[in-house]
């Protein structure tokens, strides 16, 4: 198969670029591309130029698995500058995504031509490095300063019609995408209209202002990163100065950035989720359809699983005991609906679709056609239990049931049914329409169906969906509770909540854990808290900061109080009758507090997450490092730029993190501190969870 072929339709060469999964831009297709357009421009019968692509998507980017190693010519910016300097106008047919060099190909072409539901973007800072190929200085000549900004140092992609609106487009068909290219190229050469070159156009006007400007929105909310600001420093030069000159400049920096580690980390993250969300062993011909689905609890975590399967167009029964709270998701479903069509997000008549595709009901009976029910009700045992054989005792024998649950043992939770094979996990995250990850967990006795079923469903519902075992909290929530314990223990000891939220946000995290307890609710941790108790060791137990915050009324964020205290607009000031109460509680128990230095704060909540994720995959909880990192990087807010807890691990080395690991034992007991079989016989052996 030929990466790039070139026919003559009448006085039209469609060159197509064949080379999948998505058509990236590899060796072979910048040489075929060349050689292309080197012969169109010799070829008398050939008058202009259709670029298009053959599979579901235009040119996806560059092939992420060359970076870092040697160029191959001829460079991309080079295929672009030879397609821009055609004498023959050339006219892209862009279908599916145009994305980082696929959307500088498309910007070198002299027109582009864009199927209704194309996206385009350049999203080159999100793994860490910028347009390396003009895209920038092209893109702001086309669409403006702010628009290409957001667009690269944003990593925004913008869907067809506002590819359009903004001057990225020409023209936006419903139709075949190819076909209107070439009536659009015939148009052209019937009018006179000739090549129109990108680069010819003016630069916009722009203050420094704006620039200056820039860099502190992207500063703000993409923390810590390089990428985006590189993007800012390419278009100012942009604007500066010549078109050819700053496209060398952004060369320049995308070689700088391409071997650094930020970008390293964040090719892994790409990689490491494609790799997560396709478990081994499971076939795509056992997945039965999903037509109607079932959820039982209408509580908040319910109401936002139901919203995941409407937004995928799968009618949902909503069953509930209680008719209030049933009556509340209901209008908590309009409401979000509502607001979606007020923020331009989705169509009125989407909105009564997805609102008519609920049905709500206090009758289990209803759940008779579902194909899959997710039960989502009280953290208990016993309700739960109660709960799956009211929903098995009206479903159809072959129809699916998942738990939502987020600690219990699924196979207990199954063992009382009579067909523990279609039992499964699907442990949503709060906002369950909203976050992306989802764990979903296999039973000892779930089946192969249930299983292929579930991930696939996870993929239509639009999740990050990483199979699991069952383990007390699974992967995230059993990582979690490592860190969790030790920042308790560091408030004891002697740091203040702003401390480990400081040192925790300087790593990348979006919150600290304190800020996370507040926005999640302190009642809810210590009704947790309390339900475990009798697993908690007696340290644990006696570290009851958590219990005498909650005692004073203060639930978190919601009631405006909790580690912090908050204003009508929820903004956080530290309070000082917290570390009044903390240090007080440190006196009372007989603890001696000290320092703590920022570093052991990192430390300990780190390797705590590490030593426990090594302990996950040497017991198959996890399979692959890959699916834990994705589970922190989607779910947890791990830096991306960091590639998640076990790439990290990699980079600070096993001796390292044993190391540490003991001198933490030897202040707090091994029965904190035990470094993990797999971590010990990496750092004997020079081992690594990735291979290098
Ligand atoms: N390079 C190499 N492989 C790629 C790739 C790329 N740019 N994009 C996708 N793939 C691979 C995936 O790894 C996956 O492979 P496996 O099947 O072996 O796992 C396969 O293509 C399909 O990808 P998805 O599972 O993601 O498929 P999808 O249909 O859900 O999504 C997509 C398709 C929207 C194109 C998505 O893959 C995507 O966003 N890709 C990355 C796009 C991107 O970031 N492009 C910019 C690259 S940087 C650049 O372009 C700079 C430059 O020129 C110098």
């Amino acid at each position: 198969m030929q990466a790039v072929s070139s026919t003559l339709s009448g006085n039209i060469r469609v060159i197509v670029i064949d080379n999948p999964p998505v058509n990236a831009t590899s060796q072979a297709v910048r040489a075929g591309l060349m050689q292309a357009v080197e012969q169109a421009a010799g070829d008398d019968d050939t008058h202009a130029i259709v670029i298009a692509c053959a599979g579901a998507t235009f040119v996806a980017g560059a092939d992420i698995k060359e970076f870092g190693k040697p160029p191959l010519d001829p460079h991309l910016s080079e295929v672009i500058h030879a397609i821009e300097s055609s004498a023959k106008p050339v006219v892209a047919a862009i279908h599916g995504s145009a994305l980082g060099g696929g959307l500088e190909l498309a910007l070198g072409c002299h027109y582009r031509v864009v199927d209704g539901k194309a996206r385009l973007g350049l999203p080159e800072s999100t793994l860490g490095i910028i347009p390396g190929a003009g895209g920038i200085p092209r893109l702001l000549r086309l669409a403006g300063v702010d628009k290409a900004l957001d667009m690269a140092a944003g990593g925004k992609p913008i869907g067809a019609a506002e590819a359009l609106e903004a001057g990225v487009a020409d023209a936006l068909t419903q139709e075949d995408v190819r076909a209107a290219a070439l009536a659009f190229a015939q148009r052209l050469l019937a009018e006179g209209g000739a090549a129109r070159r990108t680069r010819e156009l003016p630069a916009p006007g722009c203050e420094s202002q704006v620039f200056e400007a820039a860099r502190a929105k992207f500063q703000a909310s993409h923390r810590g990163q390089l990428a985006p600001q590189a993007c800012v420093d390419v278009a100012e030069r942009s604007v500066a100065s010549g078109f050819e000159d700053s496209v060398a400049y952004g060369r320049e920096r995308f070689r700088e950035l391409v071997t650094s580690p930020q970008a390293q980390a964040l090719r892994h993250a790409f990689f490491a989720e494609r790799v997560a969300t396709k478990p081994a062993g499971l076939s795509a011909d056992e997945v039965v359809p999903i037509r109607k689905a079932g959820v039982v609890g209408a509580g908040t975590m319910g109401t936002g699983i139901a919203m995941c399967f409407l937004n995928a167009g799968i009618p949902v029964v909503l069953v509930e005991q209680n008719e209030t709270v049933l009556a509340s998701s209901v209008e908590t479903v309009g409401k979000t609906y509502r607001n979606d069509v007020a923020k331009g997000r989705i169509a009125e008549a989407m909105q009564r679709t997805r609102c008519d595709a609920l049905t709500p009901t206090l009758r289990y009976e209803s759940l008779h056609d579902c194909d899959i029910v997710v039960e989502a009700v009280f953290e208990d045992m016993g309700v739960k239990q109660q709960v799956l054989a009211s929903i098995e005792e009206n479903l159809r024998p072959d129809a699916l049931i998942a738990t939502n649950t987020s600690f219990l043992d699924i196979d207990a939770l199954a063992a009382g049914l009579r067909r523990p094979e279609n039992v499964v996990g699907m442990h949503f995250f709060s906002p369950a329409h909203i976050m992306k990850l989802l764990e979903n967990v296999r039973g000892a006795r779930s089946s192969p169906r249930a299983l292929a079923t579930i991930q696939a469903l996870g993929k239509r519902l639009g999740k990050v969906a990483v199979m699991v075992g069952v383990s007390d909290g699974f992967v995230g929530n059993r990582m979690l509770a490592r860190r969790t314990r030790e920042c308790y223990f560091m408030l004891e000891e002697g740091a203040l909540p702003e401390q480990v939220d400081r040192v925790l946000c300087e790593f990348g995290f979006p919150m600290g854990q304190f800020q996370l307890n507040d926005l999640a609710g302190l009642d809810v941790a210590w009704r947790n808290r309390q339900s475990r108790l009798d697993r908690l060791s007696e340290r644990e137990v006696a570290c009851n900061i958590l219990d005498e915050i909650v005692a004073a009324g203060r639930h978190g964020q919601k009631t405006g109080a909790g580690f912090y205290t908050y204003d009508a607009q929820r903004k956080r000031s530290v309070d000082p009758a917290i570390s009044e109460l903390i240090v007080r509680n440190a006196e009372r128990r007989g603890i001696a507090r000290r320092a703590i230095s920022d570093e052991e704060i990192l430390e300990r909540c780190l390797y705590a997450m590490i030593n426990e994720g090594a302990l996950i995959l040497e017991e198959g909880v996890a399979s692959r490092p890959e699916d834990i990192d994705t589970i922190w990087l989607n779910g947890y807010g791990f830096p991306r730029f960091r590639g998640g807890p076990m790439f990290h691990a990699d980079r600070i080395g096993a001796a390292r993190i044993c190391e540490r690991i003991r001198h933490y034992a030897s202040q707090a007991g091994e029965q904190y501190w035990t470094p993990a079989p797999l971590l010990l016989a990496q750092a004997r052996d020079g081992g690594a969870f990735y291979a290098r």
